[in-house]
Formats: C-alpha cells, structure tokens, sequence
C-alpha cells in the first residue's frame, strides 16, 4: 500500500481488522490505496459554510417561522480520486450534504463550487453537462431502480439524456461494457430489477451512475441495505473503479468500520455541523470530539423497520428544529463545561498544526 502526501490529505487507507461492533466484514486482503492512481491534492468539489433549513409546517397560530437545520454552515472538500467518510446518527445531515453537493437540494446559505466553478445558483441547463460528472448512489437499489424498466434502458437512460451515444449498436455495446465493468454479464441487458438480487441490484445502480463517466459519486448508504456476506464485494468493485478510474467518493454510512477501511479522510457529522474531521488513520486511532468517542463506542443495534443497523447513543439527540445553544452536543457531553459550551458555539479547528486533524471543542480529549 502506499500513500499520497501532504497537507491534511489521510493518503493511505485503512484496510485493518474488522471492527467488531461491526457487521461489516471486510475481504481478507486490503484493498490497494487508490492514492497513486488517483488521488491528488487538487479539491474536485467544496461546500462553502453551505446551509438547509428546511421550513417547519406551522399552526394556524405559530407567530413565527420555525425550520429544521438540516446541515447548518458546513465546509468539506473532497480532492480527485478520495474518499471523505461521512458518518453520524440517522437524522444528522449526512443525506442532505451529499444532496447539497450535487445541487440536488438548494442550499438556503452557503456555497458548492465543483472544479473551481461556483455552482450553487448556476441554471440547470449550464448545470446540465456538469450532472453527468457528478452522480449518486443509493441505499436501497430496488427502489432506486424503475421497476418497469429494463436494466439496458435502466442503464443506458443516461446515455442518451448526455447524447453520449450515436447509434443504437453504439448503445448497446456500451451498455453491456458497463455491465461487464461491474461484473454482471451481458444477458442481463433485457432483463427487470426484480429478476435480481440486493447486490447485483446494487451493482446496476453502479453501471447506471457510471454510464456517464462521473468525477465524483455521492455513495449514500451503498451496502447498508445488502446482506452482509456481499457488502464486501460492493465495497471492492467500489475500489476497484475508484482506482481504475480515479473517482472521488462522499462515502455515507452509519458503519464505522467500513467507513474506515474506505476512507481517505472521515468527518463526523452532529446536528447538521462537522464535529470532527481527519485523515481516517487519526481519526480512529485519536479520536478528539467526545461525540465521535461515543460513536466508537456505541454499539449499533438492527433497526427491523429500515432493515439496517442504526448507531445507538445515549440520551436523545435534541431537535434540529430548535438546536442547543453554544455547542449542540452540551445536553449529551459529558466533558461539558457550564457557562460556554451552552453559550459558545466552538469552531471546527485543527488540533495540531499540519495534521489535517480538525475538531470543534471548547474542551477536546487531549490523547
Ligand atoms: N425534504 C425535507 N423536508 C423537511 N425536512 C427534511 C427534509 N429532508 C430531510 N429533512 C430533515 O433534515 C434532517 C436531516 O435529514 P437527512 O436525511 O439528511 O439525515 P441523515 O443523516 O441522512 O439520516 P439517515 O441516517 O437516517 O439517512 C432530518 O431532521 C430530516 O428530518
Ligand atoms: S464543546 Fe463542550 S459540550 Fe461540545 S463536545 Fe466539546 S466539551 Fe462537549
Ligand atoms: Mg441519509
């Protein structure tokens, strides 16, 4: 393995042992870091302190607007070829960063600039070529998929959205070469979802986002839906196209442990804001935010109604409707100090200087 340097950028991945919280189990052999191939320092796409607040349905006698901040002043780039890890409880943001990013939410404040060009109230026809270079992929790869569709019209719709093709064999062919890429074969092309498993539904969802050659992918959630005896091999065709084609993911999860041994770097979301955020090595080896401790150390538990495994903390998290004072973690910290965390909202901050090592705590652990 080896790793790209510099700066803030985690290079290396975290291939180690599996986490044993986790029902994630990696394949025996890490996977090759992507970094020589293609990560480098050059930030493909940036929010800039970008916010949604999304308004709360009010009563016929509320005086005032009331909205839910559902990501609130986040800044997070994400370089060519590298993988941010994203994790935090269900209900923090994580969905609606990657949304904001690929401007398929509208940020109420804030920036998104994607190679260097500031995108956030560009019109979607100069959005258009941009879409093709930016892609998401789902938790759930049955509902994602038209039902009703083929999995060559399911893949080649894009295809023919961007005018990538000219002719129907031209078509074809590259329908059945994206197939084979995520290593289905070619006879699926005729063929419905529903005739497929969770993981080759997984791996169409894949062929469809990279039928228009992307930059960049939003992975929501990619193989939390999927029995755990495949996620891994999701997890490897994922690197194994990052290497191969340079991509740069926004990896969301809820498991630690895969986001580990996928990442670059990880940030750790609560309540809408960036807590923690750190090459992904640091981050589970020090971690500073006493909630990105907790998240260590808490265990996840199956949640059958998502049919998933959900983080369980302590204590409640507070609504985003009318967050805490100061710092939104203060009614579950108990690090706490009276008199500023329940005033003083803390800046996300490097801890020491050159690391990359990002955290926001008036009172972080030290070690
Ligand atoms: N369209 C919407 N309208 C109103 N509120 C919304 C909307 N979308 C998301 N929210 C709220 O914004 C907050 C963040 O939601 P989001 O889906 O981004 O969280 P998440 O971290 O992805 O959660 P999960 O882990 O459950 O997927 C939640 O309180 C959610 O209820
Ligand atoms: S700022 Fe204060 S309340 Fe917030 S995480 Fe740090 S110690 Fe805890
Ligand atoms: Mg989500």
């Amino acid at each position: 393995m080896s790793g790209s340097s510099g700066g803030d950028h985690g290079g290396e991945r975290n291939g180690g042992a599996a986490d044993e919280r986790s029902l994630f189990q990696p394949p025996a052999k890490p996977p090759a870091a992507i970094a020589e191939t293609g990560a480098g320092s050059k930030t493909l796409i940036a929010t800039d302190r970008v916010s949604k607040y999304y308004p709360v349905q009010r009563g016929i006698f509320a005086r005032q607007e009331r909205f839910v901040h559902a990501v609130d002043g986040v800044s997070l780039r994400v370089r060519r070829g590298e993988t941010m890890g994203l994790v935090g409880e269900s209900g923090c943001g994580k969905s609606t960063l990657g949304r904001l990013m690929l401007r398929l939410v509208e940020p109420t404040f804030g920036r998104v600039l994607f190679d260097g060009n500031d995108i956030t109230h560009v019109s979607q026809r100069t959005l258009r070529p941009l879409r093709r270079r930016m892609q998401i992929i789902f938790q759930d790869p049955y509902s994602s998929l038209n039902p009703r569709m083929t999995v060559g019209e399911i893949v080649g719709e894009a295809l023919t959205i961007h005018r990538l093709v000219k002719t129907r064999a031209d078509e074809e062919a590259r329908i059945v070469a994206l197939l084979e890429r995520v290593g289905m074969r070619a006879d699926a092309l005729n063929r419905y979802p529903h005739e497929f498993s969770g993981g080759q539904r997984q791996r169409i969802g894949i062929a469809r986002a990279l039928a228009v050659e992307p930059e960049f992918i939003v992975c929501d959630e990619p193989i939390s839906a999927l029995d755990v005896s495949i996620q891994a091999q999701i997890i490897n065709l994922l690197l194994e196209l990052q290497e191969t084609m340079g991509l740069a993911y926004l990896f969301v999860s809820h498991d630690l442990a895969v986001v580990q041994h996928v990442s670059h770097r990880v940030a750790v979301m609560y309540l809408g804001k960036i807590v923690e955020r750190a090459p992904a090595e640091r981050l589970y080896r020090e971690p500073r935010h006493p909630y990105t401790r907790a998240l260590l150390a808490a265990a996840p538990r199956p949640d059958p109604e998502r049919k998933r495994v959900r983080l369980v903390l302590e204590g409640d998290v507070p609504s985003p409707i009318d967050p805490p004072a100061g710092c939104t973690f203060h009614p579950r910290c108990p690090r706490a100090v009276p008199g500023t965390c329940d005033r003083e909202v803390p800046r996300l901050e490097e801890v020491v200087e050159g690391s990359g090592h990002k955290v926001a705590c008036w009172n972080p652990h030290t070690e």
